[in-house]
C-alpha cells in the first residue's frame, strides 16, 4: 500500500460511504465535514479520525479526496488558510470527486502544480447504491503517472476507473454521462405514459425489456418506482440542475445547442419551484406527464 494516510473532505450521501470503504480497507483516514456531527458519527462508525478544518485533515496525508457540492464549495474547502492546499505536502495528490465544471478542474490543476501537488479530477457515477457497495464508475482527468499512483486508492470503492486525458477531461466525460441520463429519463417518462394507458404491467415490461436494446440502468432501477410515484431517494434534482447547467455552459463554449438538455432542465426548474429539488431525477415524469 503506497499511500497509507488519506484525508476525506465532505461526508454527504456519497462521501460518507466512500470514506468508509477506505477505512475498512486499511487506510488511515481523517475526515472533515462542515457539519461536525456527521464527522463525529463517521469517526465513530469507522474507527477513524476527524479534523476541525480541511487543512488539518490534509496534514500528513499523501492523498486528499474531496466530495462536496459545486464549484464554489470545492474552492471553499481547497483554498485559503483552512483549505486542504494549506495542509498538503509536496508530492501528495488531490482527488476531486465532486461534479464540477472543467474550468474548475483546470484551475485546481494549476493551483496544485504551483505547490508540487498532484491533481486528478474524478467525478463519479453509480449513485448512493454505487457508493455504498463500492461499485462506482470514476471518470478521471490528469497526468498518467499521478493517476497510476492513486488508482489503487480509488479501487477500494470503484468497479470502473478510466483516465480520459488531461485535467478537465474527467469532468467533460461526466457531462456526457449526465446528458445521456437526461435523455434516457425523458424517454422512460414518455414510455411510461404510453405503457400505463395501454394497461401494461410495468414489472413485466421491465423484465421483458431490460436485457434488450432499450435496457438501461435507469430502466432497471427506476421505471417501477416512477410508476409507483416514489421519488424520495436517489440523485437530487438540485444536483442534476447544477450538472445540466455545466453541460449547457460547456456546449455554449463549443457553439452547439443541446435542445433536449434545455427541455429537461426547464422541467426540473418547474419541479424545483414546487419544492421537489431533493427528489430523485426520475421525478422528471411528473413534469412531463402532468
Ligand atoms: N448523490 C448522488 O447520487 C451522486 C451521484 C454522482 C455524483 N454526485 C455528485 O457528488 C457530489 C456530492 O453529492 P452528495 O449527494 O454526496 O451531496 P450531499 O449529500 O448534499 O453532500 C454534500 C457534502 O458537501 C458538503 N459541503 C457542501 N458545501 C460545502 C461548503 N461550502 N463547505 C464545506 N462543505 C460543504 C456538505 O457538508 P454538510 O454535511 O455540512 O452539508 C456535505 O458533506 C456532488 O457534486 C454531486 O453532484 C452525487
Amino acid at each position: 500500500m503506497k499511500h497509507k494516510q488519506v484525508a476525506f473532505i465532505g461526508l454527504g450521501v456519497m462521501g460518507f460511504s466512500i470514506a468508509g470503504h477506505l477505512a475498512q480497507q486499511g487506510y488511515r483516514v481523517t475526515v472533515y465535514n462542515r457539519t461536525v456531527e456527521k464527522a463525529k458519527r463517521w469517526a465513530n462508525e469507522f474507527s477513524g479520525h476527524w479534523a476541525e478544518t480541511p487543512a488539518e485533515a490534509a496534514q500528513g496525508a499523501s492523498v486528499v479526496c474531496v466530495c462536496v457540492g459545486n464549484d464554489e464549495d470545492v474552492r471553499h474547502v481547497v483554498y485559503g488558510a483552512e483549505g486542504v492546499l494549506a495542509g498538503m505536502s509536496e508530492g501528495a495528490v488531490l482527488i476531486d470527486h465532486t461534479t464540477t465544471s472543467a474550468v474548475l478542474a483546470e484551475e485546481l490543476f494549476d493551483a496544485c502544480q504551483k505547490q508540487n501537488v498532484g491533481f486528478i479530477d474524478a467525478p463519479v457515477s453509480g449513485g448512493q447504491a454505487g457508493a455504498q457497495n463500492g461499485a462506482l464508475t470514476i471518470m478521471c482527468g490528469g497526468e498518467g503517472a499521478v493517476f497510476e499512483s492513486i488508482k489503487p486508492v480509488m479501487e477500494c470503492y470503484a468497479k470502473q476507473i478510466q483516465l480520459l486525458g488531461v485535467a478537465g477531461q474527467g469532468q467533460r466525460c461526466k457531462m456526457v454521462n449526465q446528458i445521456c441520463i437526461a435523455g434516457v429519463l425523458s424517454g422512460l417518462s414518455e414510455a411510461l405514459m404510453l405503457a400505463e394507458k395501454a394497461g401494461l404491467n410495468i414489472e413485466q415490461v421491465v423484465n421483458s425489456l431490460q436485457h434488450g436494446a432499450a435496457g438501461s440502468w435507469q430502466m432497471s432501477n427506476r421505471l417501477e418506482t416512477m410508476s409507483q410515484g416514489k421519488f424520495d431517494f436517489g440523485f437530487a434534482i438540485d444536483w442534476m440542475r447544477k450538472d445540466l447547467g455545466i453541460c449547457l455552459d460547456q456546449a455554449k463554449s463549443y457553439g452547439i445547442d443541446l435542445k433536449m438538455v434545455e427541455d429537461v432542465d426547464q422541467h426540473y426548474s418547474v419541479l424545483q419551484q414546487r419544492g421537489l429539488g431533493r427528489m430523485d431525477t426520475s421525478a422528471l415524469v411528473k413534469a412531463i406527464a402532468e
